[in-house]
Parts: structure tokens; sequence; C-alpha cells
């Protein structure tokens, strides 16, 4: 369960969303831009079926990237911490360890350093989470929902 049932701040949602679109202008490089990104990871959580909670994680896991890509997992879980139970608040904050046994290899870093979590609670969550939604979602010409589709959830989750 959410830690905090009502918003903090009474147009979080709206902040939400604003920072989602600014999301169209960021690419770091990848195929799509960051708010496709982070809609195709949305849709693919929604079409297995997840709770509202993890598609709006889905959808935001790199919305701190407008800021920094460096520390934005950390940036994303502390701002929508207050609608998420501690097992997604981990998934989202450690999200870019579990990537990088994708990758981190290539760039002389651990590729195994996410094993430090077995044991933990919300360990397959975030295994699932960055293997079955994140790492597929830069597909060019893939199929996904537009922002509109999530908004309803978003503010369900967030509480306006
Ligand atoms: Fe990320
Ligand atoms: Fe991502």
């Amino acid at each position: 369960m959410p830690t905090c049932a009502p918003p903090l701040k009474a147009n979080a949602a709206d902040e939400i969303i604003n920072n989602l679109r600014q999301l169209k202008n960021v690419w770091h490089g990848f195929p799509v831009d960051q708010l496709t990104h982070g809609l195709q990871t949305a849709t693919l959580a929604m079409r297995a079926g997840e709770s509202p909670e993890i598609i709006v994680a889905s959808l935001c896991h790199d919305m701190a990237k407008t800021v920094s890509a460096l520390n934005h997992e950390e940036m994303a879980a502390e701002m929508l911490k207050p609608y998420l139970s501690s097992d997604t608040y981990n998934m989202l904050k450690y999200h870019g360890i579990f990537q990088g046994r994708f990758f981190w290899d290539e760039i002389d870093r651990d590729p195994n350093y996410y094993l430090k979590f077995r044991g933990e609670r919300w360990y397959d969550l975030a295994m699932k989470f960055t293997e079955v939604y994140d790492k597929p979602a830069f597909k060019k010409d893939a199929n996904f929902e537009p922002l509109e589709t999530f908004i309803p959830i978003i503010r369900r989750v967030v509480g306006v």
C-alpha cells in the first residue's frame, strides 16, 4: 500500500504530467525520445496486466532525466515516494543497477552488482521491470499507448 494516501501537493498529478511532457525533448542518444520510452515501458506493463501503481512507475521511471541522467533513478523514486509501496519505490530507485546487468561490462562496470540485492523482497520485481518492460521499450516502430491513456491512472495513483 502507498505510504501516504492523499497527495502532498494539490496538483501533484498535473506536475507529474507536465514533467512527462518535457521528456519529449530528451533523447540521451537513444533511438526514441524519453517520453516515447516511458510510454512504451508503461504500455508493456499495462498490457501485461500490472497494477496501476506499477504502470505509473513504469511511465515515470526516467522522468527525472529532464534534470540529470546520472542520478535520475533516485530522483524519480523520491518524487513519487508518497504514492508508492516500498517495493515499487525500491524498484524505481535501483532500476539503473538492474539495467546495468545488460551492458555494464561494456563500460568497465560490474554487471553483477545488482546481485547484492538478492534476497530483498522487491528483487524479482526489479528483475522483471528492467528486463520485460524497460529494456525493450526503445523501439522506433512500436505500437504503444499515448500519454492520454495514462492520465486517469496517474490521477488514481497520485490521488488527484
Ligand atoms: Fe532509467
Ligand atoms: Fe528506462
